[in-house]
C-alpha cells in the first residue's frame, strides 16, 4: 500500500495517528535545524516536518529532496504550532520517520504554486505540470461534475445517451471542415464533426424520442477566447415536441446546474426576440445583469443644423448612470474607443446631466436646453448622469452602441461574474444576406424550421422569415443554441434551394437525410449548449481553456505535442496525397 490517507484528508483529530502519504513535494523550507516539506496531491497539500529529533538517515534522505520529487513520508500526526487557516490540513503536520524517494523531479520550469510565475506559452508547453496546480485542475473537477449532472438530469428525463462517428461527412454548420484522408478510398476523404446534426436528426427519423450525448465537435474556424478548434457540446433531440417544450425542457437543466453545482437558485428566465435584442443590447447575445438599453434618438437628434446627425441612417444613444463627472481625458479616450476599426464609429456625442439638473453638451452649438432635455427623457437620464451618442448606419451603430454598453458597464463594474441572468433569444431570422457572395446563408443551420406564419415570405421577402430558432445566452455569452427542424422533404428541398444548392449539390451532400425523410420523420427538435463556455462561466474565468485538459493555443497548434506536424513521404504515399516517393526523389 502506497498511502494511508491523502495529502488533503488529516485534521486534527488524527492526532497521534502513525500514517503514510505519498505525493510531490511542492516547497522545501530549510529552517537551520528543522526542514519543512510541503507534500501536494489532487487532495491538498500537508506540511512534513524533519528537526533534531528525526533519525540521520531519514533526515538525509530529506536533504536530498527537490521540487516536484515523487515522495513517500510515513510519520505521526501532530498539532502544528504555527496554524495555517489558508489551507485544510493547516492544523497539523506530520512528523517523518521514514522517508521513501519514488522519483526524482528535473527542476520545473515555472512554481507549481496557485500563483505560477510561468509566462502562457510555456504553462502550455508543460501542460501536465500545469494540471498540478489547484486552481487548473479544480476547473477540470468541476468539469467532471458539470458532465455528471447533466447526464443524471437527462437520464431522469428518458434521454439515451447515444455515440455518432467522428469520421462523417461535412457538416454545414458554417465553420470550415477538418478532414481526414481516407487510405483505403484514395483521394476521398472523412470530414469531421462541426457538431452531429444530421445524425441526431436521422436518430429521431429511428425512433429514439429523446437523445443525447456529451461529445466532441470540430470547426477550423478563427480562434478567440471562447472558441477552441475542437470544443465540446452538450448536444440532444427530441421528438413530437415543439419549441416551448424544448426551452422548457433545458430551462430545466440548466437550473439543475446551477443549483446542484453553485446552489443557485435560478427564478426568472426571460425570453427576448431577435429584434428586441438588436434593438435595445445591440447584440444577439445581451447581457441583461444591467439595463443601459439603447434608445434611439433618430426622429429627435434629426433637422437641426448638425450634419452629422442629418446625414445619418441612425441615432442612438445610451445613459451611464452617475458618469456625469467624467473627464475630458474620460470622454476622449471613450471616444477613441469607439473610434477602433472593431467598434467603427466616427465619433462620439455626449450629454451631461450635472447634479443640479442642468444639462451640458458636446453639441449645445446646435441644440436648446428643450432639445436636450427630450434626449434626456427619452434615456431617463438623471442628475449626475452621462449620456453617449453614435450616430451612422444603423446595424453598424446598434452593433457600436452594444459594445459602449458592454464597455461603461466593466467600468462601472456592473458585470459581477456572481450573478448569472440567463435567458433565451428566440425569433431569429432564418437567413442571413452575404454581400460578399450575394447570396442567403442560414443563420443557424439549413436544417432551421421557418415560422410557419412566416413561410409565405420564403416566396416573396425570404430576408425577413424568422425562424423557430433560439439561443441560450447568459451573462452576454452564447452559452447553447437550437432550433425546430424542417421535417417535410418538401420544405427542406426549397430551403437548400434558396441557399443557392442546385438540387444534384443538395442531394450530394445531404442525400442520404432527404432520403431518410421518405420513410416517415417525426416532427423534431433540439439544442446543443457549449459545454466549455457553460463551464468556464461556472468557473468563473474569461477564457475556455483552461477548461480544457490539454487546449490548442491561438493558432490551433497543440504546443505540448508540437501539432500540427509533418508525417513522412511515405505516410502521404499511403493516404494517396502525393504519389510515388521514389520517383519524386
Ligand atoms: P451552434 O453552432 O450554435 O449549434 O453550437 C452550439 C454551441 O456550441 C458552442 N460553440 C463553441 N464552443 C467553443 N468553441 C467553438 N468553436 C464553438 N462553436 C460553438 C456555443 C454554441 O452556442 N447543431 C447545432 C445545435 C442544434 O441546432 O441543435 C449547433 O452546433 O456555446
Amino acid at each position: 500500500m502506497y498511502r494511508t490517507h491523502t495529502c488533503g484528508e488529516l485534521r486534527l483529530d488524527n492526532q497521534g495517528s502513525v500514517v503514510t502519504l505519498a505525493g510531490w513535494v511542492q516547497r522545501v523550507r530549510n529552517l537551520g535545524g528543522m526542514t519543512f516539506v510541503d507534500l501536494r496531491d489532487r487532495y491538498g497539500i500537508t506540511q512534513l516536518v524533519f528537526d533534531e529529533k528525526t533519525e540521520k538517515a531519514v533526515a538525509d534522505k530529506a536533504g536530498q529532496l527537490g521540487r516536484e520529487y515523487v515522495i513517500q513520508a510515513t510519520g505521526t500526526v501532530r498539532e502544528r504550532s504555527s496554524k495555517n487557516k489558508n489551507i485544510a490540513t493547516g492544523e497539523i503536520e506530520l512528523e517523518v520517520s521514514a522517508l521513501n524517494i519514488l522519483n526524482a523531479a528535473d527542476t520545473p520550469p515555472f512554481t507549481i504554486e496557485d500563483e505560477s510565475d510561468g509566462g502562457d506559452e510555456l504553462r502550455m508547453k508543460y501542460r501536465y505540470l500545469d494540471l498540478r496546480r489547484a486552481p487548473v485542475r479544480d476547473t477540470l473537477i468541476l468539469r467532471a461534475k458539470m458532465a455528471h449532472v447533466t447526464r443524471s438530469y437527462l437520464n431522469s428525463q428518458n434521454f439515451i445517451e447515444t455515440e455518432t462517428p467522428v469520421l462523417i461527412k461535412s457538416t454545414p454548420e458554417g465553420a470550415r471542415d477538418f478532414v481526414v484522408p481516407s487510405r483505403m478510398n484514395p483521394g476521398e476523404f472523412y470530414a469531421l464533426p462541426q457538431s452531429p446534426q444530421q445524425l441526431k436528426q436521422l436518430l429521431m427519423v429511428a425512433g429514439f424520442d429523446r437523445y443525447y450525448q456529451i461529445v466532441k465537435c470540430f470547426r477550423d474556424e478563427d480562434l478567440r477566447a471562447d472558441r477552441q478548434p475542437e470544443f465540446t457540446q452538450i448536444d440532444c433531440e427530441m421528438s413530437f415536441v415543439e419549441q416551448e417544450d424544448v426551452l422548457n425542457m433545458f430551462e430545466g437543466l440548466t437550473k439543475y446546474m446551477f443549483k446542484e453545482i453553485k446552489g443557485i437558485e435560478i427564478t426568472d428566465f426571460p425570453r427576448m426576440p431577435y429584434s428586441e435584442a438588436m434593438e435595445f443590447y445591440g447584440s444577439d447575445k445581451p447581457d441583461i445583469r444591467f439595463e443601459m438599453k439603447i434608445k434611439d434618438l433618430t426622429a429627435l437628434a434629426k433637422g437641426k443644423d448638425f450634419s452629422v446627425f442629418n446625414d445619418a441612417e441612425y441615432i442612438g444613444g445610451i445613459c451611464a448612470t452617475g458618469c456625469a463627472e467624467y473627464t475630458r481625458k474620460q470622454l476622449d479616450a471613450l471616444t477613441e474607443w469607439v473610434k477602433r476599426p472593431q467598434i467603427g464609429a466616427k465619433g462620439m456625442v455626449n450629454v451631461k446631466v450635472a447634479a443640479d439638473g442642468s444639462i451640458k453638451s458636446s453639441v449645445d452649438k446646435f441644440y436648446t436646453p428643450e432639445d436636450l432635455q427630450k434626449w434626456v427623457d427619452v434615456l431617463g437620464a438623471k442628475p449626475g448622469d452621462l449620456i453617449l451618442i453614435l450616430s451612422g448606419p444603423k446595424e453598424k451603430m446598434q452593433k457600436a452602441l452594444g459594445e459602449l454598453r458592454l464597455e461603461m458597464a466593466n467600468q462601472l463594474g456592473l458585470r459581477d461574474k456572481n450573478v448569472f441572468q440567463p435567458l433565451w433569444v428566440v425569433d431569429f431570422p432564418l437567413l442571413e444576406w452575404d454581400e460578399e457572395t450575394a447570396r442567403f446563408y442560414a443563420m443557424h443551420h439549413p436544417f432551421t424550421a421557418p415560422k410557419p406564419e412566416d413561410i409565405p415570405l420564403l416566396e416573396t421577402n425570404p430576408g425577413a422569415v424568422r425562424a423557430n430558432a433560439y439561443d441560450l445566452v447568459i451573462n452576454g455569452v452564447e452559452i447553447g443554441g437550437g432550433s425546430v427542424r424542417i421535417f417535410d422533404k418538401a420544405l427542406q428541398a426549397k430551403m437548400f434551394g434558396l441557399l443557392g444548392f442546385s438540387p444534384e449539390q443538395a442531394e450530394y451532400q445531404f442525400g442520404f437525410l432527404m432520403n431518410a425523410f421518405k420513410f416517415g420523420a417525426p416532427p423534431h427538435a433540439g439544442i446543443a449548449f457549449g459545454f466549455d463556455r457553460l463551464t468556464s462561466m461556472f468557473a468563473g474565468l474569461d477564457s475556455i481553456r483552461d477548461t480544457i485538459a490539454f487546449p490548442k493555443n491561438n493558432s490551433g497548434r497543440d504546443v505540448m505535442m508540437d501539432s500540427p506536424s509533418t508525417i513522412a513521404d511515405a505516410q502521404l504515399e499511403e493516404l494517396s496525397l502525393i504519389v510515388n516517393v521514389k520517383e519524386k526523389k
